[in-house]
C-alpha cells in the first residue's frame, strides 16, 4: 500500500503532468513555452515522439530541460533552448571556426534553434562513436530530445555533486570518452568538466555538447587541453592517477591519424588502447 509519501509524490507529479489538449496551459506555467516553443512541442507530439510533458527538472543559462514520456512509456528529457535574445550568452568563439557554422542569424529564434540542431547533430555523432551520452533522439527547432538519465523525472546527479566511488575508475572512463569523442566522432566538447558529467550509479553520461567543435577547429589544441585540464583538475583533487595533459593531447592528436577499429567496446589504434599506448598502469 502507498504510504503518504508516495502520495504526495504522486500528486505532486500528476499536477506537474500535460496532456496534448491541455499544453496551452504550459505558457501559463513555464515562460519557455512561448508559441514557438509550443508550435515544436506540438510538432514532436503529432510526430509521436513525446507523448507527455512534466515540469522542469534544471534551468541552464541558454536552455531549460524538462521531463516528459514518449509513447512507449519511457523517460524522456527534453532540452528547450531560450529564444528570448536578452538569455543568450556570447557563443561566438566556438561558433567562429567551426566550418559547420559559419554564420550567426540574428533572430533569436534562429538562433535557439541552431544551437539546438548543433547539440543535437553533436550528439548523435558522439553516440554513434560509442561514447557514453544520452541516446538522442529527435529535435525539432528549439526542443531537443534525449534520453533521460534518471529515475521518474529525478535526474542523475552531476559528477560535482556526486563524486565517483571509483575516482581511478571514473578517470580513466572519461579520458576514454574523451578518445573515442575525438578519435571516432572527430569532436572535442569544448565544455567538459564535473558539471556536464551525470553519475548514474556510478555510471558516467557525457552531456551538453551545444559547445562541441569538429576536430578541424584551428584552436583544436587549445580546447582539447582546456577539456583535459580541467578533467585532471577534478580527479586529482579526489585522488586519482592522471596523465600529463600534454603528453596526453600529443597522444591523441597522434592517435587520430591511425586508424582505428573497436574491439569489445575498445578503441584500439595499430591494435592498442590508449592506456597501453601511454603505458598508463595503475
Ligand atoms: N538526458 C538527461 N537526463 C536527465 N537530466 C538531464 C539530461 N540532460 C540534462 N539534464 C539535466 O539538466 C542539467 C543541465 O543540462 P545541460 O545539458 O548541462 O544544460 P546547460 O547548457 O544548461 O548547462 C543537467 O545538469 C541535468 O540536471
Ligand atoms: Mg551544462
Amino acid at each position: 500500500m502507498p504510504n503518504d509519501e508516495t502520495r504526495i509524490e504522486r500528486d505532486r507529479i500528476e499536477k506537474r503532468r500535460f496532456r496534448i489538449k491541455d499544453i496551452d496551459q504550459l505558457k501559463l506555467v513555464d515562460d519557455v513555452f512561448n508559441e514557438y516553443t509550443l508550435k515544436a512541442l506540438y510538432e514532436l507530439m503529432n510526430r509521436r515522439i513525446v507523448l507527455e510533458v512534466y515540469g522542469p527538472i534544471a534551468q541552464g543559462k541558454e536552455a531549460k530541460v524538462i521531463w516528459g514520456k514518449d509513447y512507449d512509456g519511457r523517460d524522456i528529457a527534453l532540452k528547450v533552448y531560450y529564444t528570448l535574445a536578452n538569455r543568450f550568452i556570447n557563443r561566438d568563439p566556438y561558433i567562429m571556426g567551426d566550418r559547420r557554422f559559419t554564420r550567426k542569424p540574428s533572430n533569436p529564434f534562429k538562433f535557439a534553434s541552431m544551437w539546438c540542431r548543433k547539440e543535437f547533430r553533436n550528439m548523435k555523432r558522439a553516440y554513434d562513436a560509442m561514447v557514453t551520452v544520452p541516446k538522442p533522439i529527435a529535435f525539432y527547432s528549439n526542443i531537443l530530445v534525449m534520453e533521460f538519465i534518471g529515475d521518474e523525472g529525478v535526474p542523475a546527479p552531476t559528477l560535482k555533486d556526486a563524486p565517483p566511488e571509483d575516482a581511478q575508475a571514473a578517470y580513466i572512463d572519461v579520458v576514454l570518452n574523451v578518445e573515442k569523442a575525438f578519435i571516432a566522432g572527430r569532436l572535442i566538447h569544448a565544455d567538459l568538466s564535473e558539471y556536464n558529467i551525470l553519475n548514474w550509479n556510478n555510471k558516467l553520461f557525457i552531456i551538453d555538447w551545444g559547445s562541441a567543435v569538429d576536430a578541424s577547429h584551428p584552436n583544436l589544441v587549445e580546447l582539447l587541453t582546456r577539456d583535459i585540464r580541467t578533467i585532471n583538475r577534478f580527479f586529482d583533487r579526489l585522488g586519482a592517477l592522471t596523465i600529463d595533459e600534454g603528453e596526453l593531447v600529443n597522444a591523441l592528436i597522434r592517435r587520430s591519424r591511425g586508424r582505428y577499429e573497436f574491439i569489445d567496446g575498445r578503441l584500439m589504434i595499430d591494435g592498442e588502447d590508449l592506456l597501453s599506448y601511454l603505458k598508463f598502469n595503475v
